[in-house]
């Protein structure tokens, strides 16, 4: 297969045209590599794991099994959609596992962001493992590593893989990589060439901790529900705009205020907003949104998300405030 090191001659997928040619060799090397074997693939909604995995359905079709973990922490209709576009519309094999109470209970009561964390991932791969070992006779883990996760790994930086799997889990398996020459503008032009739809191709970049982090504090289920929804308006709101901001998103903290509801005291959460545009997100800037959306999304975030009396933007910048709230 190819190597770690991408050659100075390979020219950038910037078109349609280039990247059906760049799918139609991956595809007859991936068929290569994996013959009659079994491939198995976190599939997280992400682009990159979305684009691996419908490189290896027109690859190798049913010899794919995807795993798609539902934590809870997902935004609103994202486990739906990876369910409808690759079982339902791309007919692949897709293992839905809804942990969403095994995630919650051990997040119960834990309030410091790191302890989240690292409940989260060592919980995702745990219930990753559980999966994989039902499985038998898999040759094969497909990652969707790309081209930056290579160049940082050479940094201070470990090597991420999709997901988090640790080495002990990716070494039990032969790795399968198909864009791992690619930086992120590329993937998206190889996903949109293979179909993928274009909330899945042109989405935010979001954390593996998914809302947790934008749920401050200890998480509850009320409150993450409010997070849920309110995410869900100002995404259908700013997407509106000519060129959405890099990132845009609400995030409830664990905080109470007074508000005043049918003439009595009525103690609610403050939805704060947040939009930024950043390059490497190093540095991020606080995005001007046109006051009447903004107004609007306001009184859309009270009239629909139970619970919320107050709806504050957030006009920092990185540094000193990092882009998520924990
Ligand atoms: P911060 O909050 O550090 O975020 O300014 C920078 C970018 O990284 C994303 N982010 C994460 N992505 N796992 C991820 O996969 C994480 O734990 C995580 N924390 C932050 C964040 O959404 C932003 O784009």
């Amino acid at each position: 297969m190819q190597g770690n090191v991408r050659p100075e001659s390979m020219e950038r997928i910037t078109t349609d045209v280039l990247a059906q040619a760049f799918i139609e060799e991956q595809v007859q090397a991936l068929k290569e590599q994996i013959g009659e074997d079994k491939v198995l693939l976190a599939l997280s909604g992400g682009v990159d794991s979305s684009v691996v995995a419908a490189l290896l359905i027109k690859a190798v079709g049913k010899q794919l099994v995807c795993v798609h973990v539902n934590h809870g922490l997902l935004r609103k209709g994202e486990p739906e959609q990876v369910v409808s576009v690759f079982r339902d519309e791309l007919k692949a094999e897709l293992i839905y596992v809804d942990a969403v109470d095994r995630f919650l209970d051990k997040l119960a009561g834990v309030a410091d962001p790191e302890q989240k964390r690292k409940i989260i991932g060592a919980e995702f791969i745990e219930v990753f493992a559980d999966e994989a070992k039902k499985l038998s006779g898999v040759k094969f883990l497909a990652q969707g590593t790309i081209y930056p996760d290579i160049l940082e790994s050479d940094g201070v930086k470990a090597h991420h893989n999709v997901g988090g799997l640790p080495e002990d889990i990716a070494s039990r398996f032969e790795l399968v990589e198909p864009v791992k020459l690619l930086y992120k503008d590329e993937v998206r032009v190889v996903g949109k060439a293979l179909g993928l739809p274009d909330n899945m191709v042109y989405r935010q970049p979001f954390p593996g901790p998914g809302l947790g982090v934008r749920c401050t504090g200890a998480i509850t289920r009320d409150r993450l529900e409010a997070v849920r929804e309110a995410d869900a308006i100002v995404r259908e709101e700013i997407d509106k705009m000519e060129t959405p901001p890099w990132q845009y998103f609400v995030a409830i903290p664990d905080m109470v205020s007074t508000g005043i509801k049918d003439g009595k005291r009525y103690m609610g959460w403050a939805a704060i907003i947040r939009a930024v545009n950043t390059v490497d997100a190093v540095t991020a800037s606080s995005v001007e949104i046109p006051w009447p959306m903004l107004t609007r999304i306001r009184d859309r975030i009270i009239a629909e998300v139970p619970g919320i009396n107050r709806v504050l933007w957030d006009v920092s910048e990185k540094p000193v405030s990092t882009i998520e709230f924990e």
